[in-house]
């Protein structure tokens, strides 16, 4: 009998598998066989034949969408845990004299390799991430994101002004130097640029339009900052930006609101700056453990009537773990008063933040066509969470018992273009 070739090349995977019904609803499907061709694409999602053996079998265990973390800054690794008396005194006695070592390219390199591995020991398969205002750092995080095949979205940040002369950069230079990035980096491998203007303070008036001109340049590439995450903040853009309505507003006078650009936080947005979110279908990145860590204050999920995802702004925030950012996320919202399912906060740490980073057509879900990057999930790895997964009785609650008590020691293995990448192979 001749075999069809194409179905040689195939590997499969059998374990039960995370899908989303609505952003509402997911479901859990016991004992599935994905099969993936040699370029790493899903073919067929499918029941098992009769006496099917796999190459890789994970009965027992959950295969669900890789993590997407969509605000983080790569630099801050060795930031976490730094304790400071709220945002501004933070990035001034740590986070600044920290990211003003990434002006040497081996030090970046370094990093970037040990972030990216704990991003895939923690699940996390997709990012938007923040460098420094070094072009090198952009240079070693773009390399080591490549060499390993990772979908990443990252770029330099802008900021030449109220910085310390060793991170702040030149205004037109600043711009050329993005320029020339998003040339050699968007769309090389899996990667995509981000035009990142560090936060309205620390970017003069002529930098943020020159950010505006390039993202009028290049509309595909995607648009990163911070907004309203801190009350000292928000009053020192009131004194810098005296004839804006809001601090989002001085964004929007720049052009840089757009279908799929990132606002980190989005803490203290009022009725009309939501409005402006919702009416560009412009994303709030929600780092709730970095706010209450930094005690930024309450995300407000019942108002928000636009987009918003996850994150977890390491070096901001706590842990670079999407349970403990889902967590964070449940525990904010009841402290508002408000309530969050586990198929909510799952969705946007993983399927619906692939949506709103513009990426929801390639990866982000396990079906035919869809890239196969994805988590394979061991609730046994820990024997309280085993113990409450076996007497779950509903989905929602196998996800919630893993949102509470799970960590990076559930993640049995992470999986980018149906290679496994983590646990590394020898
Ligand atoms: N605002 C401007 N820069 C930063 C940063 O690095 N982290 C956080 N959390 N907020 C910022
Ligand atoms: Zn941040």
């Amino acid at each position: 009998m001749m075999t069809n070739p194409s179905l040689i090349s195939r590997t499969r995977w059998r374990g039960s598998l995370l899908q989303f019904d609505t952003p509402q609803q997911a479901r859990i499907l016991t004992d599935q066989v994905i099969e993936v061709d040699a370029q790493g694409i899903v073919r067929a999602v499918r029941a098992p034949l009769p006496g099917e053996q796999v190459e890789h079998d994970h009965r027992g265990m959950l295969i669900a969408p890789g993590f997407v973390d969509s605000h983080v800054h790569f630099p801050q690794l060795d930031v976490i845990g730094s304790p400071a008396e709220g945002l501004l005194p933070w990035l001034e006695n740590h986070t600044f004299p920290e990211e003003a070592r990434f002006a040497d390219r081996d030090h970046a390199g370094e990093v970037a390799q040990v972030f990216l591995g704990e991003l895939l020991r923690h699940g996390v398969t997709t990012a938007a991430v923040y460098c420094t205002a070094h072009p090198e750092s952009v240079d070693a995080f773009m390399q080591a994101s490549d060499e390993r095949g990772l979908a990443m979205i990252a770029g330099k940040v802008l900021q030449d002004r109220h910085s310390p002369q060793t991170l702040r950069d030149d205004t037109e230079r600043s711009l050329l130097d993005s320029a020339a990035l998003i040339r050699r980096w968007h769309g090389r491998g899996r990667l995509r640029y981000a035009i990142t203007p560090r936060f309205a303070p620390t970017s003069t008036e002529r930098q943020l339009a020159g950010a505006g001109e390039l993202a009028r340049a290049f509309p595909e590439v995607t648009v990163q900052s911070h907004v309203a995450e801190n009350l000292d903040e928000i009053a020192w853009v009131g004194r810098l930006f005296p004839n804006d309505r809001s601090y989002l507003s001085v964004y929007e006078r720049f052009g840089l609101i757009r279908p799929h650009s990132l606002w980190g936080h989005c803490i203290h947005l009022d009725p009309d700056d939501r409005a402006l979110l919702r009416d560009r279908q412009a994303v709030a990145a929600v780092c709730p453990t970095s706010n209450l860590f930094l005690g930024s204050g309450l995300f407000n999920f019942a108002a928000a009537n636009h987009p918003w995802t996850l994150a977890s702004d390491i070096g901001g925030g706590s842990s670079l773990s999407p349970f403990r950012t889902m967590m964070a996320a449940f525990e904010v919202a009841r402290l508002g008063g408000q309530y969050l399912s586990p198929s909510t906060l799952w969705w946007h740490a993983s399927t619906g933040s692939a949506d709103a980073l513009g990426l929801g057509d390639q990866l982000g879900r396990i079906q035919p066509g869809f890239d196969a990057d994805w988590i394979v999930i061991d609730p046994r790895a820990k024997p309280l969470l085993a113990r409450r997964w076996n007497q779950a009785e509903s989905d929602d609650a196998r996800l919630f018992a893993l949102i509470v008590l799970g960590d990076d020691r559930n993640i049995a293995a992470t999986v980018v273009k149906g290679r496994v990448v983590q646990p590394v192979q020898p």
